[in-house]
């Protein structure tokens, strides 16, 4: 039983005496002051933390200088499989996508989206993925994917689960959107949402902090908390019962994500991978993405700030660069390997990351401070640390155009506007390519404002077939919408 276990039966006068013991009693510095309604909340926050594991977070990241350091020694780049078109093998992808496709014939995937991140960077006022995205209709980010879900369920014959991760602060919201939109056509038993866990946030003395009276300052475990989390909510015991096996997992920002791609599931379960992770070559040498290396054995990635400038310039013979492969977060994992994960333990547990924080927390006197500078530390799990425990890990190459275009800042790079063009450039590139007449500025992006739904085609592929069944082709003008 973990520590956090133990502590949901102790009594109020236990925990607190287990947290002054832990040298953490400041928790409670309060309590006298509260009234029964608050003294219990605060008892339930209080229970949900392992203080054994704060302790051993605070020695290994908090107390050291410097949070430990990456080992950098060894490092290569990890193998890739490359594109037909740079390089990789036509027969290869063919019979991957077969494979990928029997498996969703067959009802072996779910589609999986963490969507439990604070999103501080955009700034929205609610779950990201309440976001609208789309150039004509405003779709959320959720509509987006719940099209290309369904439509993968009817295209393959059989309708595909969706697990959806959610966070304390946004998981009622979330349900309600879904609820308020019907669920955007899906079969609403086929979607599940569960809450990530928290973790709480210390101050650099180790203190646990508040953020009130009687309010710990906890927040999300990182998206590496999306393993523990399909464990704890029973989500893996539900695809053991469903037959799903394979996990196709992307994020909550990207509107461009093949939420579910068959050559890449397909390449996954030919080689009895584990976990297979997407990676685009780098735009530039200083691009701020994780890099996928290999290192002793093993494949990791190798997060930009932790990369030394001129490791990130090498080049190879022909001038191209050494490290290029980076790290979209989109993977696929067997449901298997995720629960080994999750049941953790000894060498299999993810490792926490520091990431030091402005927190806003109280006073002595109990009043609310928001620093002007990081006061603490926040512990956060990232789910490519699975990659170097599992077996077989494959890394797939795939178009930047057609599968990543991220929202994360409220202007300027990964934007609403830059996702808004992607899309624009990706729907005028499909109607090129099907023959239509499609009028573009130097950057490719169309004059028109334009959209095709997921439901009339979710990539080129099926757009090609359902644009060829049209007995009158429109033309490309402001406000065309497939669907
Ligand atoms: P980001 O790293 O972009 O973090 O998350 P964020 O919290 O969404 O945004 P900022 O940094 O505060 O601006 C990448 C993906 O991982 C999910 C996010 O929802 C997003 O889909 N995520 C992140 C979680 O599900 N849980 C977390 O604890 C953190």
């Amino acid at each position: 039983m973990s520590a956090a276990v133990a502590f949901l039966f102790m009594t109020p006068d236990t925990l607190i005496s287990a947290y002054r013991a832990a040298g953490q009693g400041q928790v409670f510095a309060f309590w006298d002051a509260l009234d029964a309604a608050a003294r219990a909340e605060l008892a339930a926050q209080a229970a949900e933390i392992d203080l054994a594991e704060v302790e051993r977070l605070n020695r290994a990241l908090v107390f050291q200088a410097g949070g430990g350091g990456v080992d950098l020694a060894d490092l290569e780049p990890a193998p890739c499989t490359r594109l037909p078109e740079n390089g990789g093998r036509a027969d290869e992808w063919a019979a991957a996508r077969a494979a990928g496709e029997a498996a969703l014939r067959a009802g072996r995937v779910a589609a999986f989206t963490v969507a439990g991140g604070q999103g501080t960077r955009l700034g929205y006022d609610g779950p990201k993925g309440t976001f609208r995205v789309t150039p004509l209709k405003g779709k959320s980010l959720f509509q987006v994917f719940a099209e290309k879900i369904r439509a993968a369920g009817l295209r393959y014959g059989r309708p595909l689960h969706w697990f959806i991760m959610t966070s304390h602060a946004n998981h009622a919201q979330t349900e309600e959107f879904f609820a308020a939109h019907r669920y955007f056509g899906l079969d609403r038993g086929r979607v599940h949402f569960f809450r990530q866990g928290r973790m709480p946030a210390v101050g650099f003395d180790g203190k646990i902090l508040l953020e009130g009276r009687g309010a710990i300052a906890l927040s999300p475990d990182g998206h590496g908390g999306s393993l523990r989390a399909l464990h704890r909510s029973g989500a893996l015991d539900l695809m053991r019962a469903e037959g799903v096996d394979t996990i196709s997992y992307f994020q909550v920002d990207n509107p461009l994500v093949r939420a579910v791609d068959p050559a890449f599931l397909g390449f996954h379960l030919l080689a009895g991978s584990e976990m297979s992770s997407k990676m685009v070559p780098k735009a530039y040498p200083e691009e701020k993405v994780g890099l996928f290396c290999r290192q002793r054995g093993r494949v990791a990635v190798v997060e930009y700030s932790d990369m030394p400038a001129a490791r990130q310039r090498e080049t190879n013979p022909d001038g191209s660069l050494r490290f290029a492969a980076g790290n979209i977060a989109i993977h696929v994992l067997s449901r298997d390997f995720a629960r080994r994960l999750a049941a953790g333990g000894g060498e299999v547990a993810l490792p926490f990351h520091r990431a030091d924080k402005k927190i806003a927390t109280v006073d002595a006197a109990g009043q609310l401070v928001k620093p002007g500078a990081a006061n603490g530390v926040k512990f956060e799990m990232f789910v490519f640390d699975a990659l170097p425990f599992a077996a077989n890990p494959l890394v797939i190459e795939t178009s930047r155009a057609e599968d990543f275009s991220p929202v994360k800042n409220a202007e300027g790079v990964d934007s609403p506007a830059t996702a808004r063009d992607d899309q624009l450039r990706q729907f005028g590139r499909w109607l090129r390519a099907a023959g239509a007449e499609v009028a573009t500025d130097a950057s490719d992006r169309p004059h028109a404002g334009i959209e095709i739904s997921p439901l009339f085609g979710y990539d080129l592929d099926s757009f090609r077939s359902r644009w060829a069944q049209l007995p009158v082709k429109p033309v490309v003008v402001d406000g065309l919408y497939l669907e």
